[in-house]
């Protein structure tokens, strides 16, 4: 058998020459519509398609699909119908565990950002404003001795909690906001008695830096909404690196501008690629375009697990990350 594998954007790193090595390859020179890609895969030409988070891939689209295997090119896949592939004996596959680290530095990278003015200040500097020293320049808040609140407390929290741990900083987490979970002794590992689990209520107004680790489900869409907003210290900082859609951006514009919290910083946005009205304008916020597993190797490694995902759908085979082991049941 030679399988044909649907590339929906073209990736960097060794995926595609695995996926050439393996069967015949179709790499589509833009992204595809929505129409596009529903009649690719349903046109029986292909076996497994590799897919981005900006392809969505509904029940609808899945019910006409004739492909084995659906590889997202990303850790999260809440651009896909899990359940509707599941019941259309269709395997979906992720990369999860190889962005853990690069997605926490970014998290770190948006917390020090925001708290020490970092992207406001290079504007100050290339803007010609920078005149000498001054006593009370571009004053920002300390990292050392504040409190981080992690909503969530997985791969990629946890990677958080490691760099906040050595720059000094309390950890407060709460594993799965809004609800509530004991976290045992034995599953904080090697954070016993390092971090503190208290409920989402409480996490919500003692964080001085509250940074998103959820997946995007219906239980956390608009997590942190108007009323969380409200709760939180005026003083506090919210980061998002998760999913857009976890806050409620024109409630956290709105926030913002009235100084309800004092600032953001965001790599995931409500309605990506577009921003919420007046985002953009707001000085207090550091905006990323959705870069949290962009670098050279995180990248590369991705490519190579999204590869070997396909490559063993396309036999009928268990690829190394299944999402939906259901579907062999
Ligand atoms: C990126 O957001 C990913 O889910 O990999
Ligand atoms: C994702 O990798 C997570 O578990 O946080």
């Amino acid at each position: 058998m030679n399988p044909h594998f649907l590339v929906t954007t073209s990736i960097p790193g060794p995926g595609l020459e695995l996926l050439s090595e393996a069967g015949r390859v179709t790499v589509l020179p833009d992204p595809p519509s929505y129409e596009q890609l529903r009649e690719l895969t349903s046109s029986g030409d292909f076996d497994v398609v590799l897919t981005q988070l900006r392809d969505a891939i509904d029940a609808d689209l899945l019910t006409d699909a004739k492909v084995k295997g659906v590889s997202n090119y990303a850790v999260g896949y809440n651009n896909i119908d899990v359940d509707a592939a599941t019941s259309h004996g269709i395997q979906v596959g992720n990369t999860p565990g190889v962005l853990t680290d690069a997605t926490a530095d970014i998290a770190f990278a948006l917390l020090l950002g925001t708290a020490r003015r970092i992207v406001e200040a290079d504007q100050f500097v290339r803007a010609g404003k920078f005149h000498g020293w001054e006593p009370d320049m571009l004053l920002g808040k300390d990292i050392t001795g504040a409190t981080l609140g992690l909503a969530g407390f997985g791969r990629i929290a946890r990677a958080v909690a490691k760099r906040a741990l050595g720059f000094g900083m309390e950890v407060i987490f709460a594993p799965r906001p809004p609800a509530h979970r004991e976290v045992s002794q034995e599953e904080l590992g090697e954070f016993a008695g390092q971090v503190t689990q208290v409920r989402w209520e409480e996490l919500i107004e003692r964080s001085d830096y509250l940074s998103l680790h959820v997946p995007l489900t219906e239980q956390t869409t608009h997590l942190v909404d108007s009323t969380v907003l409200k709760r939180m210290k005026d003083s506090a900082i919210l980061i998002n690196t998760a999913r857009g859609p976890v806050v409620e951006e024109a409630a956290l514009v709105s926030a913002l501008r009235k100084g309800t919290i004092a600032g953001a910083g965001l790599d995931v946005f409500e309605d990506e690629p577009t921003l919420a009205p007046g985002l953009a304008q707001l000085p207090n916020t550091i905006l990323l375009p959705h870069i949290g597993s962009a670098t050279v190797a995180v990248r590369a490694e991705m490519s190579r697990l999204s590869a070997l995902n396909a490559i063993a759908m396309a036999h009928g085979k268990r690829p190394p990350h299944l999402v939906n082991p259901e579907v062999f049941s």
